[in-house]
């Protein structure tokens, strides 16, 4: 019975750790005011920021990870800055955004002003500001959007 309750703490301390690396994830933080990385998640106006989520007729390509207006945005982890990638055609306040890789993935950042679109940045460097999201989208939970250059689902990176 003792033996079973000691293998019963091991194996628990066994899954804890892995799932707490887990939720760590390959991305460190990206926003100021986000330590963990939070999620946006469904609202009633705007709809809901996971991967494949509904936007009208097309799906939703990245995953939207709250950050404050103006928030000061990290590499979340070491990262080369490849040129600028803007969310939409018609220019708005929003229209700013930035193509990187690292870690062996390429994914774009969008609603971001970096400070440069060139160059390298370690982990926790600043990358740039958040642009005024409200600006645009009143009342939206204000968010970053992560999106892969292959469009594959981001999630499980964080
Ligand atoms: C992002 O930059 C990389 C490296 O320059 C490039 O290969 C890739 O095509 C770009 N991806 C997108 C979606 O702009
Ligand atoms: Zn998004």
């Amino acid at each position: 019975m003792r033996l079973y309750i000691l293998f019963s703490f091991l194996l628990l301390a066994v899954i804890c750790s892995s799932c707490v690396d887990a939720s760590r994830g390959t991305f460190g933080r990206l926003c100021s005011s986000n330590p963990s990385n939070r999620k946006r998640g469904c609202d009633n106006r705007y709809g809901c920021g996971h991967y494949g989520a509904r936007r009208g007729n097309r799906k939703h390509l990245g995953l939207d990870i709250l950050c404050a207006d103006g928030d000061t945005v990290y590499a979340p982890f070491d990262v080369k800055l490849n040129g600028i990638s803007r969310p939409y055609s018609k220019n708005n306040a929003i229209n700013d955004g930035i193509n990187l890789s690292g870690k062996g993935l390429c994914f774009k950042m969008f609603y971001v002003k970096p400070d440069r679109y060139t160059g390298t940045l370690k982990k926790g460097q600043r990358i740039g500001r958040m642009l005024r999201m409200q600006s645009v989208y009143p009342g939206i939970p204000s968010h970053v959007h992560i999106q892969m250059c292959d469009r594959s689902d981001p999630t499980k990176y964080f």
